[in-house]
């Protein structure tokens, strides 16, 4: 879970690839280095924590001089974050270097082999035998090299890969770990994601697994796993260069907090034909299907938890969230009557991907909500919807879960319709209401100034609670997660009616309970268990319904939301729950887009 970048072209590398190593900072941030081909050497710059660390060290690249190189920056799997343990690696002979993302699984054997056979290694990490085995391998043909080494490697890998011998050429290889190239004029690229080159070009291959490039400045030759060369499809970065900067925002996770009111409705608006929700090419015979699972991790399994409800209540079709780390291990009850929807805002996770080929392994129909266009998830489902929420840079997701869940609640409408489980009526109504979503997100972002206020007063909780019941109990999950991810003060979420099972006897004076208090057909009972709470001295804050007259009379503090349909208020509900987190985590003084310990795609198991 790394990011890798590489460049070969007239301009010196270095700036080259600071610039795009800042742009996949996101995906790792514990060290980072580079290494540059000049003249029939390869120097290295590495340091430990940011970016900004070898910015400095290099002097913004102007001492690592050449115009060839490759760059990284880490997210440790193996090996703590030290100098020696950052990439890139380079052989005993100081010929060959190699940046990587992903895990070398059958490394141990490797590097005992290659011990044995005299080579030294200076790191404790899987990717060390990388270039070691392009060492032996090579015999003056660093192409033939790369291809014995990948034949060696077993797990998941993007790499990059220089040779001093062979001056202004990178191989780059891809298997199960993202890798899109880049081209230019006289000069091109690779890098892990677009965002890194979308200040370069527009034009890019987006590589599969198994195949490997040549890159030299004047062209790109792809290949497939046998050295044969193969053609391949120029696609059109969309993506602008502003979406990948903060645009006078502190903190990019501001930024795509307030960019949700556009990314829902840019997600929404091109499948609603009149009053026909159309989706892409998606033709999956519903009539067919008797159970849908939905599968993913962390956030957007949460969405898939908030987007049950409206599916099961619009479709009468059983739906059952899973997280993706736990089904793929669980011998799913899975067959081709199956629906399985994965959600991934990146369309790199590794559980969930598992957890996808698991279940097609077992005959599951799969449809992916993704908004990495490109990406595995994308590429192995049957049919994929993207969530067109543009990137989402900070770790904290905030614009890819209520993106997500629009997918979801179209999805959940069309299928009705499908079904003929909702009436005409209903389903106009409910179109109605769903289309209404980004104006209700904008209310959302701004009817409550008081955040920052309330942040100054919970800043300094240990840890605070967030419980709802039914759809509210979804946003607490999602609510929660948001708290503990990026402020560091622990959170829980419960359903509200299982307190009094266990978990009331940690309130005491003081305590904070954030209340979710949107579902109309349940707030009553919620009110009961606020006023519980409150009765063992909990301060309670409420998030309601502007006009829920009662709540205000018994919560401490309030945040309000506009009045919204309850199969679709989480993606209203949640945005409050996200500017709290962001402003309490601004108290704290945290790293809000790089939250100690996490990274953004989580490409290992
Ligand atoms: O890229 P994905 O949507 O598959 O990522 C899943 C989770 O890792 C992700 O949602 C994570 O929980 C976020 N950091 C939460 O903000």
């Amino acid at each position: 879970m790394c990011g890798i970048v590489g460049y070969t072209g007239i301009q010196n590398a270095a700036p080259v690839l600071l610039e795009g190593l800042r742009k996949l900072e996101y995906r790792g941030y514990d060290s980072a280095g580079m290494a540059v081909v000049q003249d029939g050497r390869i120097a290295v710059s590495k340091v430990t924590g940011r970016i900004a660390g070898l910015v400095e060290k290099t002097e913004d690249g102007r001492l690592l001089p050449g115009t060839t190189g490759v760059g990284h920056t880490r997210w440790a799997t193996h090996g703590a974050p030290t100098e020696p343990n950052a990439h890139p690696h380079t052989s005993n002979d100081g010929r060959f270097a190699v940046v990587h993302n992903g895990i070398i699984e059958n490394y141990m054997e490797l590097r005992e082999e290659l011990t044995r056979k005299g080579y030294h290694f200076e790191s404790e990490t899987d990717t060390e035998v990388v270039v070691h085995l392009v060492e032996m391998y090579y015999k003056g043909n660093l192409k033939q090299a790369v291809m014995r080494t990948s034949a060696r490697l077993q797990g998941s890998y993007a790499l990059g890969i220089v040779c001093a011998d062979e001056p202004g050429k990178i191989f780059a290889v891809r298997e199960a770990s993202p890798l899109i190239l880049g081209i230019g004029i006289g000069e091109n690229y690779f890098a892990s994601d677009v965002t890194a080159l979308v200040a370069y070009t527009r034009n890019a291959i987006y590589l599969e697994d198994g195949e490997f490039a040549e890159l030299t400045p004047d062209g790109i030759q792809v290949y497939d796993c046998a050295g044969r060369p193969i053609q391949k499809k120029i696609s059109r970065i969309t993506w602008d260069i502003q979406a990948a900067e903060k645009g006078g925002y502190d903190h990019f996770m501001l930024k795509e907090i307030m960019e949700q009111p556009r990314a829902v409705k840019a997600t929404m608006a091109p499948r609603i034909k009149g009053s026909d929700i159309v989706l892409d090419d998606v033709d999956i015979d519903l009539k067919q299907i008797n159970k849908i699972v939905i599968t993913a991790c962390g956030s957007a399994y949460y969405a898939g938890c908030a987007a049950k409800y409206a599916i099961e209540k619009l479709c009468r079709i059983p739906v059952l969230t899973e997280l993706a780390s736990e089904l793929r291990y669980s011998d799913p009850l899975i067959d081709g009557h199956t629906l399985l929807i994965v959600l991934s805002q990146s369309g790199e996770t590794a559980d969930t991907i598992a957890a996808m080929r698991e279940c097609k392994s077992r005959g599951a129909k799969t449809l992916a909500v993704v908004n990495v266009v490109g990406s595995t998830i994308a590429k192995t489902a049957d049919w994929c919807l993207y969530t067109w929420a543009g990137p989402e840079i900070a770790v904290a997701t905030t614009k890819g879960y209520t993106t997500q869940l629009t997918v979801l609640y179209l999805f959940a409408l069309y299928a009705a319709r499908k079904l003929e489980t909702i009436d005409d009526a209903a389903y106009r109504k409910l179109l109605t209401s769903l289309k209404a979503l980004p104006k209700l997100l904008q209310q959302a972002l701004d009817m409550n100034p008081n955040i920052t206020q309330l942040a100054k007063k919970y800043h300094c909780a240990y840890s605070m609670f967030f419980i709802g019941r039914n759809t509210d109990y979804a946003v607490a999950l999602e609510g929660a997660l948001k708290m503990k991810e990026i402020s560091y003060i622990h959170a829980e979420s419960y359903a509200a009616g299982e307190l009094k099972h266990g978990t009331i006897a940690l309130i005491h004076e003081g305590q904070p309970v954030i209340a979710l208090c949107c579902n109309d057909s349940i707030t009553e009972k919620t009110m009961s268990n606020i006023v519980e709470v409150k009765a063992r001295g909990a301060e309670v804050l409420a998030v309601a319904f502007k006009d829920n007259q009662k709540i205000v009379s018994l919560a401490d503090d309030m945040i309000f939301i506009p009045k919204v349909n309850t199969l679709f208020s989480a993606a209203v509900e949640i945005v409050p729950l996200q500017i709290l987190a962001y402003h309490v985590a601004k108290e704290n003084g945290c790293d809000i887009d790089k939250p100690k310990n996490l990274a953004k795609s989580v490409t290992v198991e």
